[in-house]
């Protein structure tokens, strides 16, 4: 019986590891380095809206994803979720700004939030 239990946990772990695209670790680790995380998660709101909620507000499109996260790096945002975050604005993130690989593998963990 226990051998059985140990055995599904393996299971599960081998699932979630390889469920875990690389794109999702890459865009995970950017968000950290450049300091995303101080306001957002993925699943909760912090300051910012929950990366989940923002995919699925754009469909799930990279592209479409990308694009609003460069508006937002360089010139700021606000008012796209007051509802959610009482309409505090997003700073501009000149740390992050012209950073194309690193956002684009943002916007593609974002992205697959949404399936
Ligand atoms: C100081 C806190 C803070 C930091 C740091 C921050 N954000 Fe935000 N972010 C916000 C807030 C607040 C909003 C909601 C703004 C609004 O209502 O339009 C937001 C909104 C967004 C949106 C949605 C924009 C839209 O048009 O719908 C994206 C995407 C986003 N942030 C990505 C990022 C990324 C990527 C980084 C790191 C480079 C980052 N944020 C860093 C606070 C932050």
């Amino acid at each position: 019986m226990r051998k059985h239990i140990v055995a599904g946990a393996s299971v599960l772990f081998i699932g979630l590891t390889f469920g875990s695209t690389a794109h999702a670790q890459n865009g995970e680790a950017a968000a950290q380095a450049l300091g995303c995380t101080a306001c957002h998660a993925a699943e909760t709101k912090l300051v910012g809206p929950a990366y989940v909620d923002v995919a699925k507000r754009y469909g799930g499109d990279t592209d479409k994803i990308l694009e609003r996260i460069k508006a937002a790096v360089n010139n700021g945002a606000s008012g796209n979720w007051t509802d959610v975050t009482g309409g505090t604005p997003m700073p501009p993130q000149p740390q992050a700004s012209g950073k194309e690989k690193e956002l684009k593998q943002i916007a593609e963990w974002i992205a697959g939030m949404a399936k």
